[in-house]
């Protein structure tokens, strides 16, 4: 089974034993390749200002609804410095597509962190130009995370998502050449989807050059065109995530926290037995985060304490290796 191997519709859509059987292989992948050890990022969100209109985002610009805001630097220092959870190793800054925060806030921000913390960093603030993108990453951020959100152009025009899919697979390519460990993702189920979207998502992320890729399963989110269509089977998030896994045993997959949205019963943990081996813990000050509107305004917030408990009940432990340097001892691992 090497790359370039891909799965079918059938492997997607199995259930019942079929299913059980792939599930079971991708955690046997995951623990051969990441043993019993799961990284885990903190995530702040830095600002909701947003100049895209993607129809699944609350943040998406013609919601007119949403107090719009943006961090303040101090405050997001002094957190991160002094008081962030000890079982994070890296930090994900986040924010919606708005190129000041980029550079007034975002770019101070990991300047801070590089020199005051062990953490890695990494960001994801859509697609912004070329000469704030090397600033980040001269300023110490090396994993950049921008989604294609649906591999059919079609369906990603008529959502509104960001440009056009060839262009945003043509900046993943650009980030790549650029030094950059790019982590990429797809929404599972979106509302106009057909039967071979999900393979498509697949192959699709199969041709990118990239670290990692996560599968968000679609919540009809607030405020948004989309707030009435039907959310997405977590069997069917849970079934990408193992053919992701089974398709690239190297990448980094997160355990999305709308896996408990898709999966009331326990929807987390399935996905730490489904190839993850990635958990975010959401560190946004909590006077904003009602604000920092993906989907649903009363969402489960995954802290270090949820985590942790999920962890420990499937058998898991933090790793104390960094994404930032996992990647790095990769590198060096690579014959000269
Ligand atoms: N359902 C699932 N994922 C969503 N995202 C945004 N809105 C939704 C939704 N309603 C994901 C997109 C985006 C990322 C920041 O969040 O993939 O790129």
């Amino acid at each position: 089974m090497k790359p370039p191997w891909t799965p079918g519709d059938s492997e997607v859509h199995a259930r019942g034993r079929d299913q059980s059987e792939l599930h079971a292989a991708a955690l046997a992948v995951t623990r051969e390749r990441f043993g019993n050890e799961v990284f885990l990022r903190g995530v702040v969100e830095v600002s909701n200002i947003c100049r895209e209109n993607c129809h699944y985002c609350g943040m998406r610009r013609d919601n007119r609804q949403l107090e719009r805001y943006r961090a303040r630097f101090d405050a997001l220092a002094e957190l991160l410095v002094h008081h962030r959870p000890a079982t994070i190793t890296d930090i994900n800054i986040q924010s919606g597509e708005d190129p000041v925060a980029a550079r007034e806030l975002v770019l101070p921000l990991v300047q801070t962190l590089r020199r005051e913390t062990p953490l890695g960093v990494s960001v994801c603030l859509g697609t912004l130009a070329p000469s704030i993108t090397r600033e980040l990453q001269a300023a110490g951020a090396t994993m950049y995370i921008i989604k294609f959100e649906v591999a059919d152009p079609v369906l990603y025009r008529d959502l509104e998502a960001p440009g056009t899919l060839e262009e945003r697979a043509g900046h993943i390519r650009w980030l790549n050449a650029e030094g950059w460990n790019v982590s990429s993702g797809f929404i599972a189920g979106l509302p106009g989807e057909s039967a071979d979207t999900a393979r498509r998502n697949l192959e699709f992320a199969a041709q990118l050059p990239l670290s990692g890729c996560s599968v968000s399963p679609f919540v009809p989110g607030d405020e948004t065109p989309l707030s009435s269509s039907p959310a997405a089977s977590l069997d069917l998030t849970l079934n990408c995530m193992a053919s992701l896994r089974r398709m690239r045993p190297d990448w980094i997959i997160p355990a999305v926290s709308a896996l408990n949205i898709a999966g009331p019963d326990g929807g987390y943990r399935r996905g730490l037995r489904t190839g993850a081996n990635l958990c975010t813990m959401n560190l946004t000050p909590e006077s904003v985060r009602g604000d920092y509107l993906l989907y649903k305004r009363d969402r489960v917030i995954m802290n270090e304490a949820r985590i942790l408990e999920a962890l420990e009940a499937e058998g898991l432990q933090p790793s104390p290796t960094s994404l930032a340097d996992h990647f790095r001892r990769d590198l060096a691992m690579l014959p000269a």
